[in-house]
């Protein structure tokens, strides 16, 4: 469950509130009483979950771009934020192989410049930055990825977030004092499901684009396994951690694996299936003969550290989060009805969700 007593009324700086995650967690945050400041560019797709949810009327809303250093500075300067949880980025696979160049510049010298703003703003204690489980260099064999494993990437996407992890940890030891006064962290997640997403080239979106235009959808990698994870789980997360970091900052200023349970580990086929399942309405899929740009094969998560220093865990099942993110696109697409609330509704049942029971508690 997380306390509003911790969070009503901290300053939170969001890099990234426009998009997919920045959207539910500027929302679950709103509702626990924070003082929200977002950057970010403006939404990229149309439908987006940030104008869905009315973010705007919750938040100070920056639209700029984390390459530029002077911009940041000043906002940051100028919000005065105790915490800082850091999202913005080029977050494809596929656009880093259209545009390498402008994935490594907002992906690391994005991370660069907010370290950079942030370490000259006294107010900050707290500095979160979200990179991702393709952080590893993946040697596609059956293993679960641990904190202390060597970074990597075949993809600009995913080597742009072992660079970010290196920039933070620069950072953390150069400028931080490895986190004594400032507390830093990075926060590496699994493949995100939930309502919401319009990104293309993700199977949830793509899947949802299809299905609700009676369309075949075409699916790329089904032999692909993935760590998925309702939006809820990493962002419980990244808010457990920087609640541990807030009261004992240099013990929790590391790297942090956020992913599902092993029964949430799965091929795109298998998610694909349950997807058109839950659907229903005939939804079919069929593997597509197009490209296949390289993309990682097999990707697993250890999450003990997470698990038994930070007390968190996962709580949604596969299965849940499927039939919650579903739910959600059902709701939105047959009865347009008001998604805040319906969004709204779904974090409250997350927090007190038991999932020791499987019951709603
Ligand atoms: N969605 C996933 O499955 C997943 C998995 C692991 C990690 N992540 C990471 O989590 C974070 C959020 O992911 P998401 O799914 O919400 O992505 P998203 O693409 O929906 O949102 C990205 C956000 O970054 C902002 N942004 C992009 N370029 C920018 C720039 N140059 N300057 C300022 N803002 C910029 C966008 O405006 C948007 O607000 C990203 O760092 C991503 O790499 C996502």
């Amino acid at each position: 469950m997380m306390s509003s007593d911790f969070w009503s009324g901290k300053k939170v700086f969001i890099s990234g509130h426009t998009g997919f995650k920045g959207s539910w967690l500027s929302l679950w945050l709103h509702s626990l009483g924070s003082q929200i400041t977002g950057y970010a560019l403006a939404p990229s797709t149309e439908p987006n979950l940030f104008s869905v949810l009315g973010i705007e009327k919750s938040i100070i809303d920056h639209r700029d771009d984390v390459r530029d250093l002077s911009s940041l500075k000043s906002v940051i300067k100028s919000s005065e934020p105790e915490i800082i949880i850091h999202m913005a980025a080029q977050s494809l696979v596929r656009e880093s192989y259209k545009d390498p160049v402008g994935t490594y510049a907002t992906n690391v010298i994005g991370t660069v410049n907010l370290l950079e703003a942030a370490r000259s703003c006294g107010s900050v204690r707290v500095i979160l930055v979200v990179t991702s489980d393709k952080c590893y260099e993946n040697r596609e064999i059956d293993y679960e990825y641990r904190e202390t494993d060597p970074l990597g990437g075949h993809d600009a996407y995913s080597s742009s977030k072992g660079c970010a992890e290196l920039v933070t940890s620069a950072f953390r030891r150069s400028f931080f004092e490895n986190g004594k006064v400032v507390a830093i962290a990075s926060a590496r997640a699994g493949n995100v499901i939930g309502g919401g997403d319009w990104a293309a080239n993700r199977i949830i979106p793509d899947a949802i684009r299809a299905f609700s235009d009676a369309q075949i959808l075409l699916v790329r990698n089904p032999g692909a396994v993935r760590p998925w994870q309702h939006v809820l789980e990493p962002l419980s997360g990244y808010m457990t951690l920087c609640e541990k970091m807030w009261n004992q900052p240099s013990k929790f200023s590391e790297e942090w694996n956020f992913g599902p349970e092993n029964e949430s580990v799965c091929t795109v086929e298998e998610v694909t299936n349950r997807v058109s399942e839950i659907w229903g309405d005939q939804a079919a899929w069929r593997k597509s003969n197009g490209d296949h740009l390289h993309e990682a094969t097999l990707l697993k998560l250890d999450i003990t550290k997470a698990k038994k220093l930070l007390d968190w865990e996962p709580k949604w099942s596969l299965s849940k989060g499927l039939n919650e993110t579903i739910s959600w696109y059902k709701e939105f697409y047959d009865t347009k009805q008001d998604m805040r609330n319906y969004s709204l509704n779904q974090i409250n049942e997350y927090q007190m969700y038991d999932f020791t029971e499987n019951i709603v508690a």
